[in-house]
């Protein structure tokens, strides 16, 4: 962003999509180039820098940089879905690799992890990351060579303190990768932390009206294993379609507003929660006596991000009767967007899950606070 002002915030920058201009034009919106190829130079060379849009892509321009901005990071990629960013990162390991994982995570990613270690090409040790005595333990030095953390973690909401991780990690020799979807780049910034690849699920927050399927990694360095990254999206063709692109670019200028509003309710929810007799338990790391509040309230600022989960009195039966008896909440799966979800997680995730059979987990839109807590209640009290 060309500007007097010594540093714009991160709010100006994602306001402003760093200020980026057509320069053709003026307009302060750019233009979707849905050309799959480029023009070669009469002399055989390509000086524009561009060849073919699966690895040259002009559209990711400005979304790649305003993340990598925003994570402050030295270099961010597109991707086509979330599970595409991660599993690139597993991908680009050397076969046989050791790695550390949470036992409580992203279950679909947890789920591809497993088997994908099933088939002989990494070694996975999966552990509560949130204890470092237990990471501690599982990474191995000199043979570990990566260890990913999840934080606030889906759907119990642990926390990983995101710093201790990353000194575990190096100490082995390993990399820290994060999955850092529910916190987004306006709460927690992780490279600060020491983390080495931050990804995050662009489906959720940073795109934010559940209308685009997304996924972004940002590198600490760009180094040779992020450039094992690059290669691995251009040939591996995980790539976003560039309608996508744009619409994820537009959701990112208003990432600010959403996610302070989100956080705003969601702590609000959390207290109107922890406050009612229908209810057994409430896991959100803003409350004070959620076991990871301290290490949140170090590493996220500004809030505690829209996501959390509530135990209702009475089981399995009486969690799915209130997810049905709910007008606003809308039951769905996914979170980060505008609206807001109710999910009874453990029929999702299936046998073997982690998650309590009496666990609804809750995104925390942009609505009036006050009409989703009257919503749930009335649910709980029906
Ligand atoms: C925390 C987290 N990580 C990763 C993913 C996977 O992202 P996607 O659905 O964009 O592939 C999800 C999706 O629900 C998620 O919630």
């Amino acid at each position: 962003m060309k500007t007097n002002h010594p540093s714009p915030q991160p709010s100006t920058l994602a306001a402003q999509g760093l200020g980026w201009t057509d320069a053709t034009t003026g307009a302060v919106v750019l233009p979707i180039q849905p050309a799959t190829t480029f023009i070669r130079d009469p002399d055989n060379q390509y000086r524009r820098g561009r060849s073919y849009a699966r690895a040259d892509n002009p559209g990711y321009d400005q979304p790649e940089a305003l993340l990598t901005a925003l994570e402050g990071g030295a270099a961010s990629l597109l991707l086509s879905s979330g599970m595409a960013a991660a599993t690139n990162v597993f991908r680009a390991l050397p076969t046989g690799a050791h790695i550390v994982a949470p036992t409580v995570m992203y279950w679909a990613l947890r789920r591809w992890i497993g088997n994908h270690a099933a088939e002989g090409h990494i070694a996975a040790n999966f552990v509560d990351t949130s204890s470092l005595d237990a990471l501690n333990t599982a990474v191995v030095p000199g043979r570990t060579r990566l260890v990913w953390i999840e934080t606030p973690a889906n759907p119990l909401w642990s926390v990983t303190d995101i710093a201790e991780a990353a000194e575990i990690a190096h100490g082995a020799g390993a990399l820290l990768a994060i999955d850092s979807t529910a916190a987004t780049p306006v709460l927690t910034r992780p490279i600060e932390l020491g983390a080495d690849i931050v990804m995050h699920s662009a489906t959720k927050y940073l795109n934010g009206h559940s209308d685009v399927i997304a996924g972004t990694l940002t590198a600490a360095r760009d180094d040779e294993f992020w450039q094992r990254l690059v290669a691995g999206r251009a040939s591996g063709g995980a790539i976003l379609g560039n309608m996508e692109t744009y619409l994820l670019m537009r959701g990112m200028r208003t990432l600010f507003l959403r996610v302070e509003r989100a956080s705003h309710s969601a702590q609000l929810v959390a207290a109107a929660m922890a406050r009612h007799p229908r209810i057994a338990e409430v896991l959100y790391p803003g409350l004070p006596g959620h076991p990871g509040h301290a290490i949140a309230a170090r590493q996220m600022k500004g809030g505690f991000g829209g996501m959390l989960s509530i135990r209702v009195k009475g089981g399995e039966t009486a969690a799915i009767t209130t997810a049905a008896r709910v007008e606003l909440w809308k039951r769905a799966t996914s979170l980060g967007g505008v609206e807001s979800l109710i999910e009874h997680r453990a029929s999702v995730e299936g046998a073997g899950t982690p998650v309590p059979s009496d666990l609804l987990r809750l995104s925390v839109g942009i609505e009036d606070p006050q009409d989703l807590i009257d919503d749930l209640d009335q649910a709980l009290t029906a």
